[in-house]
């Protein structure tokens, strides 16, 4: 056990690992070949629901695709076209396979049959896109219950139904499916386990068709999805709504058309979908479908939208009309250094770094190249405050970055804005959001060595053991939340799982991606115990193979002068 004093700054992560090999751990590989392991990153596409609601038909889907692709929507990222619900009335034969409606989804290719989805999908994929489908976990759907622009109709869900369902979508071709919670609320079914049957039954589709469905969960943050979504059912990939809709469809030229899109209710979604702890190596909180591009939302209001989901590193899955967006709204949509904090290769969320009386907030998100943040000035003070206009700082400690001078870089133009000592400061219009790229030089790592029970583990063998141990101290200048990554492998072809408790909090499931013989990092980030206390990590694997994970790196800000105890290991 060693105090940290180190004054180490900025150091390159293969730099610190060439200093564990020198503290006498075993280093089972290649440490500069080490990288950060590649996770699947949030989904990027439309949902028909928002702009369309029951009226969802193969035209309508047809149109989007192409306008996805015209549009340049396409060439940014998006990728997935959304089939909500709407597209089934809850029909099914007497093998109880599903029965679509052929004037709906018609052939539209020489050969093909009506009333078959794999018409629509083959046409989605003609187009470089994929296609996504739609069914709720309970035996009827959202639309037995509240069918919008109806009519109602019974039988809409999967329940009874989970092998054939999921079999067949993966049949038709789909690539992604969302679950809606209707029916299984309607039921009182416990969403933890219908959605983990649900992720089996989509194994097993994948297993016989070789084709693979994302899963969106969808049960509007009941139940806690984030203690108990990430890595569902053994799924690699996942999302689960955090919250319920920000908006009820508006179709143009329907009853609904007057409806309207909220600011408001859009902030809530972003504040009910931050859980940074269980958001991580390829698991997204879901604050729902943007509502960008749709009534009455002002330009500003959309670009403040797309900076929140952004830095949350949240799904970004359109609901306005792909036919009809305006060029600011399309500009706002496919800003590629915007997109590209979404989709940081780190996978992790913003934290919130400083809060000040008044509604003004800062919040920060760890990006993949070291010393860079994306960092988020929000000035959500109501609309009864007489200060319309209030400046906002970012300090680098709290980013966790050194105090010398860093970068800033304005995203939505691309401009420069200089280099600054220790913070900097920007004034912000109530109801508006800045977003910056902070570029300075990281803080310190400290190296954090696992222990078994007890006891620190210096044998390479016994590392690799089903539950490991990491504990450290907070120090003084700790934010709650803490940015850490591990240096582990995986020699298998597919990821490896383990359970992390922190601090007695609820567990979540960390995937470890496959390493080769090179050993790889992943970044999570965890909630820690106030000053001078104590933290303990633990990660277990009860079942199956444990990722061998060999340390893990606490990132702290430069002024925390130590503050370890335990098993701290900081190299010289
Ligand atoms: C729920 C979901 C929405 C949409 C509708 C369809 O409300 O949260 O996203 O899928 O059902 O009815």
């Amino acid at each position: 056990m060693s105090k940290t004093g180190c004054k180490m700054t900025a150091l390159a992560i293969g730099v610190v690992l060439i200093g564990i090999s020198a503290i006498g751990y075993a280093a089972p590989i290649a440490e500069g070949a080490r990288g950060t392991a590649a996770i699947p990153l949030p989904p990027m596409g439309w949902s028909s629901w928002n702009s369309f609601s029951n009226s969802v038909d193969s035209k309508v889907i047809v149109d989007q695709a192409k306008a996805m692709v015209a549009t340049g929507m396409h060439k940014a990222g998006y990728r997935y076209i959304n089939i909500d619900e709407g597209w089934w009335l809850g029909k099914r034969d007497e093998q109880g396979n599903i029965v679509v409606d052929p004037k709906a989804w018609p052939a539209l290719a020489a050969g093909e049959r009506a009333g078959d989805m794999s018409n629509i999908v083959r046409y989605i994929h003609s187009l470089g896109l994929k296609a996504g489908i739609y069914t709720d976990a309970g035996r009827d759907g959202c639309g037995t219950f509240s069918p919008d622009l109806g009519p109602g109709y019974p039988g809409e869900g999967s329940e009874g139904h989970y092998e054939q369902d999921f079999l067949q979508f993966a049949r038709w071709g789909f690539d992604y499916v969302k679950v809606d919670w209707c029916g299984g609320n309607k039921e009182n079914l416990d969403p933890a386990v219908q959605y983990a049957e649900i992720a089996r039954a989509i194994g097993r589709a994948e297993a016989s068709t070789g084709h693979r469905l994302y899963f969106s969960i969808c049960n509007w943050g009941k139940q806690s999805p984030w203690t108990w979504a990430p890595n569902i059912g053994g799924v690699e990939a996942d999302i689960w709504r955090t919250s319920g809709d920000i908006v009820a469809p508006i179709v143009a030229g329907s009853k609904n058309a007057g409806r309207r899109a909220s600011f408001q209710k859009m902030l809530s979604n972003f504040d009910q979908g931050i859980h940074p702890e269980a958001q991580h190596t390829g698991f997204y909180n879901d604050p729902d479908m943007m509502v960008i591009g749709m009534p009455d939302l002002t330009d500003t209001e959309n670009r403040a939208h797309m900076s929140l989901w952004a830095i949350s590193g949240a799904p970004l899955l359109v609901g306005a009309d792909l036919t009809k967006l305006s060029d600011a709204t399309l500009a706002t949509l496919t800003n590629p250094a915007v997109l590209a904090i979404d989709q940081d290769a780190l996978g992790l969320q913003a934290v919130k770094v400083r809060e000040e009386a008044g509604g003004l907030e800062v919040w920060s998100k760890q990006l993949s190249k070291p010393g860079e943040r994306a960092v988020l000035l929000l000035n959500r003070s109501d609309a009864g405050a007489s200060i319309v206009v209030s400046p906002i700082a970012v300090f680098w400690k709290d980013l966790g970055l050194s105090e010398a001078s860093a970068t800033v870089i304005d995203p939505w133009t691309g401009k420069d804005l200089g280099a600054f000592d220790g913070h900097y400061t920007a004034t912000v219009q109530r109801g508006d959001a800045i977003l910056l790229i902070v570029r300075g030089a990281e803080g310190k790592m400290t190296r954090i060595g696992p222990m078994l029970g007890n006891k620190a583990i210096r044998e390479r063998s016994s590392v690799f053991a089903r539950e490991q141990t990491f504990r450290f101290t907070s120090a003084a200048c700790d934010q709650p939340y803490a940015q850490i990554h591990i240096a582990y492998s995986n020699p298998d072809a597919s990821p490896r799982t383990a359970e992390l408790r922190t601090n007695g909090q609820d567990a979540t499931r960390i995937a470890f991606p496959p390493t080769g013989t090179a050993g790889g990092i992943i970044w999570i980030q965890a909630l820690l115990n106030g000053a001078g206390q104590e933290n303990v990590l633990s990660f277990s694997t009860p079942n199956g193979s444990n990722p061998h994970i060999e340390s893990i790196f606490l990132h702290r800000n430069e002024a925390c002068g130590g503050g370890g105890r335990g098993n701290l290991q900081q190299p010289q």
